[in-house]
């Protein structure tokens, strides 16, 4: 078999969990695609930083061009984050005829129609589930699963950190206290900004219009307003009236052109959106022939990023050699009482 040969820029949160999904699924990335997944060099910025996981010292460098120029690397996976160096390395790895993934929303949000240009024009990947909602397959469904209908809008909480901080406070927490528990799990940047005043969704917004109405929209395009003026009070006192308070991304066709923006919203307690509890993300599409379709999912932290990114990595290397049919599993059967109905939501045991 073929090996599927990786380079990846970043150590940080998302590329430890990804080397970490990498050792624990290679074997089944292997069966899926036919091509068993090899990692051949990290580039990261400071060689010596003590590390949350082992790699073996002869993969790492301090200078990224390195991997992104090795012609042995098939694909490389950008986990650095921000626009500049990260997208001339994109650039140049295209051009060099590898397949590219990222999960660096600001990269996408600002140059993505340009790489996606370039890497069909050089007929390679250009994938980046994981920009937005980390685990959440939004990407996947507006350009695959819904491409044959036509979105009308869509609705979403599309930042774990601000949902964090949020739920947070809402059962206690102070904004300092919630934020110092988002960066120790991996979730917010060192600096939250982005994440509080509505940036962040706002590139994730103008990313899923882009894709969903075939137009340009850029980060600067869509109005944002964030939660960082939100009193802890007003917080805990909209979730007391059973009216918790979201930070919303939104965007619909509107007669010629468009409606959207990101701002806070209080919104009834049995909304789906409003049930997003933590770092999760979620997102309402509504679609000509499809209605209402909803997602959810954890939409930030390593390892729900790293899911996408294997996504991604299993759809860039195609599909595996035909493989023989599996023998017909054992079935048990699950009937009513298997589970425990708790709030009256189903939990079966040992699933959650
Ligand atoms: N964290 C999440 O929950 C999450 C979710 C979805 C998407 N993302 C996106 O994933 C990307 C990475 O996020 P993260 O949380 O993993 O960040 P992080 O923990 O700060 O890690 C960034 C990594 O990139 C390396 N790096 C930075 N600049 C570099 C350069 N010029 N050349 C080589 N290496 C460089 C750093 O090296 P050193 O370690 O040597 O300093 C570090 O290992 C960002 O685009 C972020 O928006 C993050």
């Amino acid at each position: 078999m073929r090996m599927l040969r990786i380079g990846l820029l970043g150590l940080g949160h998302v590329g430890s969990a990804v080397v970490e999904a990498l050792s624990r699924h290679g074997t089944l990335l292997a069966r899926r695609t036919g091509r068993p997944p090899a990692l051949l060099r990290i580039g990261v910025r400071h060689l010596h930083k003590p590390r949350r996981i082992t790699v073996d010292p002869a993969l790492l460098t301090a200078d990224a061009w390195e991997v992104v120029r090795d012609p042995r690397v098939d694909l490389l996976i950008e986990a650095i984050g921000g626009v500049e160096p990260a997208a001339s390395y994109l650039r140049e790895a295209l051009r060099a005829g590898k397949d590219v993934l990222t999960a660096n929303k600001q990269l996408v949000a600002a140059h993505g129609r340009e790489l996606r240009a370039l890497a069909a024009e050089r007929g390679r990947a250009f994938l980046f589930e994981a920009a937005v909602g980390a685990a959440l397959p939004i990407v996947q469904v507006i350009s695959t699963a819904l491409a044959g209908d036509r979105i009308r809008g869509l609705v979403g909480v599309l930042n774990g950190t601000a949902n964090y901080v949020l739920t947070r406070i809402e059962r206690g927490a102070t904004r300092e206290e919630a934020l110092d528990d988002a960066r120790a799990l991996g979730l917010a940047e060192p600096d939250p900004h982005d994440d509080l005043s509505g940036r962040d969704a706002a590139a994730k917004l103008a990313i899923l219009a882009s894709l969903a109405f075939e137009v340009p929209v850029l980060p600067q395009d869509v109005p944002c307003a964030g939660i960082d003026a939100l009193s802890e009070e007003a917080i805990r006192g909209a979730h007391r009236a059973g009216t918790p308070v979201r930070l919303i991304a939104a965007a619909r066709r509107q007669g010629d052109g468009f409606e959207m923006g990101v701002f806070p919203e209080r919104m009834a307690a049995d909304h789906p959106l409003a049930r997003l509890a933590g770092p999760q993300n979620g997102v309402l599409l509504y679609a000509d022939l499809a209605g209402e379709v909803f997602l959810q999912a954890n939409g930030a932290g390593g390892a729900p990023t790293a899911s996408a990114i294997l996504g991604d990595l299993a759809r860039a290397a195609g599909q595996g050699e035909a493989l023989s049919p599996p023998a017909v599993p054992a079935i048990v059967p699950l009937r009513s009482g298997n589970g425990t109905a708790t709030d009256g939501q189903l939990v079966l045991d040992g699933w959650a």
